[in-house]
């Protein structure tokens, strides 16, 4: 059988993979949610747009003769991941998620872990502070109670409302960033507190390091929960998959 791939994507990670499966000549749409008002130009025929929860999702995977399905999502992405293992529940087409291992603390860091963005907001209830914010735009809103902070705020897009807190300054700029750019940033914008999701890989590392330089803490924001499936890391370890049927080691593209 041919393989059609519907990948879910939104990262990094999904355009390599999507640039390794057009390269090997594989089949398949790239989906995004949407979010973002210029995405990434994809080797690959594009979708955007919910589906409609799992069930929508498995009607897509139906109709659409897709053969295997690959959730290169975001990490935060828990919504769309938990709703790929119940369309492969449903449908019985094989899905694998292409995933990046979250960030350690290094000697030298000073990470205070809450468990999401509510623990983010309840940390940062006292005195005023120069924080570089780093959740993204969907998010921006939960922050509203503390309004006291100057707030650093890089976004892909600009913002479609203004942020709830007066004193905020908004970098509409696209990854991967340098560490060297980063630590000028924080230190033109006096920065003293990194607020960032627990993202893992490179795209997004740079604040962390620059942040280990200047010793400024961060507040790391941990992952949401996403039920148990397949998990591979490099592109490499996908085209395997789907050449081979089974999870195998690393060869590479
Ligand atoms: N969350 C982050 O920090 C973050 C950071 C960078 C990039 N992204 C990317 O941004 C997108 C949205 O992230 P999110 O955290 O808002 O997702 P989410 O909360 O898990 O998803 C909410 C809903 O958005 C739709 N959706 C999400 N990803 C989609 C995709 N790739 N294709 C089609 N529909 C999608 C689905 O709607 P239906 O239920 O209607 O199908 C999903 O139920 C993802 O593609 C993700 O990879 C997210």
């Amino acid at each position: 059988m041919t393989p059609k791939l519907l990948i879910l994507g939104g990262t990094m990670e999904s355009t390599a993979f999507c640039n390794a499966a057009a390269e090997a000549g594989l089949d398949g749409t790239v989906s995004f949610a949407g979010r973002v008002d210029r995405p990434v130009r994809q080797p690959l025929p594009q979708r955007v747009g919910g589906f409609g929860g799992a069930a929508g999702l498995a009607d897509y995977v139906r109709d659409n003769a897709i053969t295997h399905v690959i959730d290169a999502t975001h990490p935060f992405a828990a919504q769309m991941s938990t709703n790929a293992v119940e369309a492969a529940k449903m449908t019985g087409v094989p899905l694998i998620a292409l995933t990046r291992a979250p960030w350690v603390a290094q000697e030298g860091d000073n990470w205070t872990h809450v468990p999401d963005i509510e623990g983010a907001v309840g940390i940062l209830n006292g005195s005023p502070r120069r924080v570089m914010l780093a959740v993204g735009r969907m998010h921006l809103a939960e922050f509203a109670p503390n309004p006291q902070h100057f707030y650093l705020l890089r976004l892909v897009d600009p913002p479609k409302e203004t942020p709830p807190f007066p004193d905020h300054h908004v970098l509409v700029s696209r990854g991967p960033f340098t560490t060297a750019d980063d630590t000028d940033l924080m230190r033109d914008h006096n920065i003293d507190l990194v607020v960032s999701k627990n993202a893992g890989g490179k795209g997004a590392y740079a604040k962390i390091e620059a942040a280990r330089a200047l010793g400024l803490p961060v507040i790391m924001i941990g992952r949401p929960d996403i039920p148990a499936r397949p998990e591979v890391s490099t592109p490499g370890q996908v085209l395997d998959w789907i050449r081979t049927g089974h999870l195998g080691t690393d060869r590479g593209v």
